[in-house]
């Protein structure tokens, strides 16, 4: 059975049919929301929506500890994460999907490991490959099946949010190599990593990033809404395809 977190854009359970939902404690505290079993155009699946049934948690506030723990407990196989990104990339921009292949860290201070502890121990797991390519590669072929465009491989750059980048700091990611920009793969991919859980991201563009293209002069990003709405329905496709 897969996961499915759902990030901004996810504004109800309703992608997921014959729900059950079930509150959840971790030694991590709670996770967002509750897990959602149901499932996706037929198959099983749990979901969870990332920032909370209100959209209560920021980016840098998300427990990601607990969602990837409790997702672990609920015998998950793999984990198929959306999140929005602003694009930097040419064909990034907004409603394109790409299921990026890298990431590059500019959080702080969040939550990132398990192995924190004395008690814990210390474990350094391996990041070369920060996603699944075995899941990455069945949500492309998913998607080429339903003939939905999607990009294979770019870089993700994590930031911390919630406030959006500068002009010149998309600049920087740019130079550094990065092809999008978003607040949530990291530290997810590497909490799914320490618990030995499949996780791939799929991103969907609502902007372009900071100071590319019409978001020169700024990004309205609660005008975005539409925008997402739609990408959104597209992601789901893909996912459901591929369960
Ligand atoms: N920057 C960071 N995260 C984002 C953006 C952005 O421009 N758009 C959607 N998530």
């Amino acid at each position: 059975m897969y996961a499915l977190i759902g990030g901004s854009g996810f504004t109800s359970n309703d992608v997921v049919t014959d729900r059950e939902e079930i509150e959840m404690t971790t030694p991590y505290g709670a996770p967002s929301a509750p897990l959602v079993f149901g499932r996706l155009g037929g198959t099983p699946i749990v979901f969870l929506r990332r920032h909370g049934v209100n959209h209560q948690f920021a980016p840098h506030r998300v427990p990601a500890r607990a969602n990837l723990w409790a997702l672990k407990q609920a015998g998950v196989e793999g984990v198929i994460a959306v999140a929005t990104v602003g694009g930097i990339a040419a064909d990034m921009g907004p409603g394109g999907i790409a299921l990026p292949d890298q990431l590059i860290d500019y959080t702080w201070g969040r939550e990132a490991t398990y192995y924190d502890t004395p008690e814990a121990g210390v474990k350094h797991v391996d990041m070369t490959h920060p996603f699944d390519r075995t899941l990455s590669a069945g949500l492309a072929a998913a998607a080429a099946r339903i003939g939905r465009t999607v990009r294979t491989g770019g870089v993700y750059a994590a930031t911390q949010g919630p406030r959006l980048e500068t002009a010149a700091e998309v600049e920087r990611y740019r130079r550094d190599g990065a092809d999008m920009i978003g607040m949530t793969v990291y530290p997810e991919c590497a909490l799914a990593r320490e618990l030995g859980l499949a996780y791939a991201p799929v991103c969907v563009s609502v902007n372009h990033a900071a100071g590319i293209g019409t978001s020169n002069e700024g990004i309205d990003f609660e005008s975005l809404k539409d925008t997402v709405a739609e990408a959104v329905v597209s992601v789901v496709d893909i996912a459901k395809a591929f369960v």
